[in-house]
């Protein structure tokens, strides 16, 4: 996507040949679009356990050049690239697709005799793996524009509200998101769209990151505070939730941001559709009941304590809730496929259940 009129995607290797991989830091967006750089498998763990970089395609692309910079920092050593996927899949536990992305660099590896094939083919399936994501993404926008078109259509051209939490935009995954896809698609072919934007505490990542990024692109959109949704979809003015996830099952349960159980609750009251996009690197394969299956990640109780924003040119924390507070900080909620309307996913659109995921997807039958 265009930042500033110049193209980015989120992860990129380092063009002079020096094997180095930059990544957006988006810890210190909105206020500074600033570039860093990993040239460690130890680097790149600590940029998705720090969430510089985040989201569930991002945090897979990442562990793949991981897996990469690893190669090459230990001559391709098997035992040593056993220790380095241990290390990026325990960064963070519950988007699927770093375990998917550093296990696709495994078998690729594992096909490799010399080092030295070792190393060349764990940076071919980084960037198969990135090329492979943005693609999808891509494509995921294609077949959600349908969705929205029809909605315009019946709306006689008026403005499409859209609702999403979070941030599965395009930062979330290496170009175009999955969320936010179907967005930029009706957006760029003419269609009124307005987003509204939960703001998603702790961390903000709707306020912060999905903002301005919908901001950059020209999308009208509304900054709302996370309790809001309900409020509006009983008043008819969302027309259509999206949302992204972090990992889904087979069956389709959906895990995804904190929150946005409650958003799926409420838009089935209201008779709100509510989709997720997804690549098929989201699916969970191998689990059926999201509800005790998938892994909550519980991160430390001052996210929820602080706030911070942007004062006088830097970006200052401040502490809103009483010093001696505990606070339960949990990542992610599963949303039942009962609440889900369907999923977008890059082979098209298909109802949340197994039958219709595997409709799309034959080969994991
Ligand atoms: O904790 P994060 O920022 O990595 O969480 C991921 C998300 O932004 C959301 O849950 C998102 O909606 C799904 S990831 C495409």
């Amino acid at each position: 996507m265009l930042v500033h009129g110049q193209h980015y995607r989120t992860i990129w290797e380092n063009e002079n040949g020096s094997g180095a991989v930059h990544i957006i830091d988006q810890c210190q967006l909105p206020h500074r679009f600033e570039i860093a750089t990993l040239t460690t498998v130890a680097e790149a763990a600590e940029a998705i356990r720090g969430m510089r970089v985040r989201g569930a395609g991002l945090i897979g692309a990442t562990a793949a050049y991981g897996m990469a910079l690893a190669a090459r920092e230990f001559g391709g050593d098997p035992a040593a690239l056993a220790g380095a996927a241990s290390m990026l899949t325990a960064t963070r536990p519950t988007a699927v697709n770093l375990a998917w992305a550093v296990n696709r660099q495994l078998a690729a590896i594992a096909g490799a005799a010399e080092p030295a094939a070792r190393i060349a083919i764990a940076w071919q399936t980084a960037r198969g793996i990135a090329d492979e994501d943005a693609a999808w993404c891509r494509l995921i926008g294609r077949h959600g524009l349908a969705l929205i078109e029809q909605i315009s259509r019946e709306k006689g051209g008026a403005p499409v509200n859209v609702l999403t939490h979070c941030n599965a935009g395009w930062l979330a995954f290496v170009d175009y998101g999955s969320a936010t896809a179907p967005i930029y698609a009706a957006h760029d072919v003419g269609i009124a769209v307005h987003v509204w934007v939960d703001e998603t505490r702790p961390r903000s990542q709707g306020a912060k990151l999905t903002a301005w990024e919908l901001g950059g692109h020209g999308v009208p959109h509304t900054l709302i505070a996370d309790n809001t949704g309900g409020h509006l979809m009983q008043h008819g003015m969302v027309d259509l939730v999206i949302v992204g996830t972090d990992r889904t099952t087979r069956t389709g349960d959906v895990a995804n941001k904190i929150g946005t159980y409650l958003k799926a609750l409420a838009a089935m009251d209201n008779g709100v559709p509510f989709y997720v996009a997804l690549p098929s690197s989201s699916f969970d394969w191998e689990m059926r009941d999201g509800l005790r299956g998938i892994p909550i990640e519980q991160r430390g109780g001052d996210e929820v304590k602080h706030a911070d924003g942007w004062v006088d040119g830097r970006v200052v924390e401040v502490l809103v809730a009483p010093a001696a507070t505990p606070a339960a900080n949990y990542g992610f909620d599963v949303t039942p496929a009962r609440l889900v309307t369907g999923f977008i996913t890059e082979r098209g659109c298909c109802a949340a259940n197994e039958e219709a995921i595997i409709g799309l997807f034959p080969e994991r039958a």
